[in-house]
C-alpha cells in the first residue's frame, strides 16, 4: 500500500543538502555561532522579502511575540484581543508581559479572526489586536486596522504561519505596527532548529527589539533595561538565507497542490476554508472539516494517508487559561473547528501522484 506522509522534511533537505552543508562549514569556520554576520544578512534579506524596512531575527516565534508586546509597551493590566482559534503561542506573548488575552471567535467560513466580533470586546484597558494569518491565509487586515484606528489600538500580525502570503497584493508583515514570524522546522520557511523573527515599518521598534533580544544592551556588559537572550543562532541565519531564495517557488508549489485539492475533492462531507479575493494564502496547512473526523481519519490511515490535527483544543478552553472563566459554547465557530478539523498532507515536495492518491482517498470515503 502507498503511504503519504503529512510532512516529510527530508525530501527538501535532499534538494539543498550541498548548499546547507557548505554554509554550515562557513559558519563554523567563521565561529559566528550566536547572532553575527549570517544573522545580520538574513535580517536584511527577510526585510526585503517582506517588503518592510526592518526585520529582526530571534530564537523562535514565541519570543518574537513576547518582544512585540514589550516593544509596544504592553504590560500588566492591559488587554490584547486575539482569536480563540490559533496556536497557543499567540496568547503566550501577551501572558508573558502580564497582560490579559481577550479571545474572540473566528469567522465560521474563513476561520480567521472575525472583525465583526472585536468591538464588543474593547474596554478602556484594551491596547492591541493580535490577528493571526492562520494556516498561511491572511486575516482581514483592513477591517481590523479600521477598528484599531478608531479606538487607538496597536495591530500585531502573528504571521508565524504565513511567510510570503499576500493581502490585497502586498506581503504580510508590513500591515501591523509589528509582525511576528516563526521559522520552526515545519514552517514554510523552516530553520534546522528553533528560529523566529519580527518585521516592522518603525525604526524605534526595530532598535528596541534589537536591544531587548540582546540582554538589553547596546554596549557589551552595559545593560540599560531588563533584557533577554532571544538571539538567533548564526547557523540558523545562514540556513534561512539559503532557504529564503527557494521560498517563493516552494510557496507556489503549495498553491498548486491546494488548487488540486480544491478542485479535486468533491466529497460533500468535506468542507474547506473560504478564501476571500484579497487573501493569497501560502497554505502552511490545508485544513478541512467534516461531520465525522474520527471516521475520516481512520479511513485515511487505512489508505496510508497521514492527516494532521490543527488544533484540537481552542485557546479559551485550554487549562492554562481556565482563570479567564470561559466555557464551552463561548466561541462556537472555534469550537466547531477544534472538534471537526483535520489537516491534509501539504508540503512542496509532494508529487502530483501523491496528491491525486490523497484526493481519491477522500472522495472514496462515504
Ligand atoms: C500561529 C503561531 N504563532 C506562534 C507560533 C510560535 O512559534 P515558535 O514555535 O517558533 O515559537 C507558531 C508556531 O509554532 C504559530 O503557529
Amino acid at each position: 500500500m502507498q503511504t503519504i506522509p503529512f510532512l516529510d522534511l527530508k525530501r527538501q533537505y535532499q534538494q539543498i543538502r550541498q548548499e546547507v552543508l557548505a554554509a554550515t562549514e562557513t559558519v563554523f569556520e567563521a565561529t559566528a555561532f550566536s547572532g553575527g554576520p549570517f544573522v545580520d544578512r538574513f535580517e536584511t534579506e527577510f526585510a526585503a522579502f517582506c517588503e518592510t524596512p526592518y526585520a529582526m531575527a530571534t530564537n523562535n516565534g514565541t519570543t518574537a511575540l513576547h518582544l512585540a508586546m514589550l516593544a509596544l509597551g504592553i504590560g500588566e493590566g492591559d488587554e490584547v484581543i486575539l482569536p480563540a482559534n490559533t496556536f497557543i503561542a499567540t496568547a503566550w506573548g501577551i501572558s508573558y508581559v502580564k497582560a490579559k488575552p481577550v479571545f474572540v471567535d473566528c469567522h465560521p467560513d474563513t476561520w480567521e479572526i472575525d472583525p465583526a466580533q472585536i468591538e464588543a470586546k474593547i474596554t478602556p484597558r484594551t491596547r492591541a489586536i493580535a490577528g493571526v494569518h492562520l494556516y498561511g491565509q491572511p486575516f482581514d487586515i483592513d477591517a481590523v486596522r479600521a477598528i484599531a484606528d478608531k479606538h487607538g489600538l496597536f495591530v500585531v500580525e502573528d504571521a508565524a504561519q504565513a511567510q510570503g502570503a499576500r493581502y490585497k497584493g502586498k506581503r504580510v508583515g508590513g500591515f501591523g505596527d509589528i509582525a511576528c514570524f516563526s521559522f520552526y522546522p515545519g514552517k514554510n520557511l523552516g530553520a534546522y532548529g528553533e528560529a523566529g523573527g519580527l518585521t516592522t515599518n518603525r525604526e524605534d521598534y526595530h532598535r528596541h527589539v534589537q536591544i531587548l533580544k540582546n540582554h538589553g544592551s547596546t554596549v557589551r556588559y552595559h545593560h540599560d533595561e531588563i533584557g533577554y537572550n532571544y538571539r538567533m543562532d548564526g547557523l540558523q541565519g545562514a540556513i534561512l538565507s539559503i532557504k529564503l531564495r527557494y521560498l517563493d517557488g516552494w510557496n507556489n508549489r503549495r498553491r498548486d497542490i491546494a488548487r488540486q485539492y480544491q478542485t479535486g475533492i468533491v466529497n460533500p462531507r468535506i468542507k474547506m476554508q473560504a478564501q476571500p479575493d484579497w487573501a493569497e494564502s501560502i497554505y502552511h496547512l490545508f485544513v478541512v472539516t467534516t461531520d465525522d473526523r474520527d471516521g475520516l481519519v481512520k479511513h485515511l490511515q487505512a489508505q496510508g494517508v497521514s492527516p494532521g490535527l490543527h488544533y484540537p483544543v481552542p485557546c479559551h478552553l485550554q487549562k492554562a487559561y481556565a482563570y479567564l472563566g470561559h466555557r464551552e459554547g463561548d466561541f462556537p465557530a472555534s469550537e466547531y473547528l477544534a472538534s471537526h478539523c483535520l489537516s491534509l498532507p501539504m508540503f512542496a515536495e509532494l508529487t502530483d501522484q501523491e496528491v491525486a492518491y490523497t484526493i481519491d482517498s477522500l472522495n472514496a470515503w462515504q
